[in-house]
């Protein structure tokens, strides 16, 4: 189980008090995407930790952008790409986005890829045909990447308070394991009281939170509750149990 807190254009909790409430947390992969400015602070408090974007070049003039060759110097060990909030208000694309998967699965980074629909998009029923055009222009890049994770993030749902229900989660995450075979994480309103539940299925592969992830109790108990999934039964263990 992995569980990402993309603290997005916000200061965030030290990161020092971070990784000491973390260290007593065992069985799941805690990482942090906080602002570049942070990055050296969180790699020296020993967070796992990732920037929130990294460009397909290792330099050269792109104002704005950082290189996956600069986020190795300082430690990071992976970054988000196409996080919806990217895809909206900056313009990118499904090329851009697998170019800078590629990119940095290839210097060495871990990578978190998110893809998901808008409400429209699902109310039109074309929830499957996006997710199929984001989720085949990273596996066309990248294939299934061994350090390669997907994030399945409706749009509607993020810092909406509205989450998809497990069901809608499981779906779409099985239809995307179904195109591209990697660990796949839920995002959108992910908060303590629900992330167990979310969890619970068996495609959800732990969880990318953003809100939620700013305070550390929250974020603390959101990695706890992976940790217990990551020990004990999910959903369809119980089923094959029971049968
Ligand atoms: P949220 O954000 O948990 O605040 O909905 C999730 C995300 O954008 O990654």
């Amino acid at each position: 189980m992995i569980v990402a807190g993309n603290w997005k254009m916000f200061h965030g909790p030290d990161p020092d008090a971070l990784a000491a409430r973390l260290a007593g947390v065992t069985g799941v992969d805690a990482i942090v995407c906080p602002p570049y400015t942070s990055l050296a602070r969180c790699v020296e408090a020993g967070l796992t930790t990732y920037a929130q974007n990294v460009h397909w070049e290792n330099e050269g003039a792109y104002t704005g952008e950082i290189s996956p060759s600069l986020l190795l110097g300082l430690g990071v060990a992976g970054s988000l790409v196409g996080h919806s909030e990217r895809r909206l208000y900056f313009g990118e694309t499904d090329a851009g986005v697998a170019r800078r998967a590629q990119a940095a699965l290839q210097a060495g980074l871990g990578v978190i890829a998110c893809v998901g629909e808008t409400q429209e998009e699902r109310d039109s029923g074309d929830m499957e045909t996006v997710l199929r055009i984001q989720v085949d222009a990273i596996r066309d890049a990248c294939g299934p990447h061994l350090r390669l994770v997907i994030a399945y993030e409706p749009v509607w749902a993020i810092g909406t308070g509205r989450t998809a229900t497990p069901e809608m989660a499981q779906e779409a995450h099985a239809f995307i394991k179904s195109l591209l075979d990697r660990p796949v994480l839920y995002g959108g309103s992910v908060k303590p009281d629900n992330a167990d539940e979310l969890m619970s299925q068996p495609d959800v592969d732990g969880a990318l939170v953003g809100g939620a992830s700013l305070d550390i109790e929250s974020f603390a108990s959101i990695c706890q509750a992976a940790a217990a999934r990551a020990e004990g039964p999910k959903q369809s263990d119980t089923t094959e149990g029971l049968a």
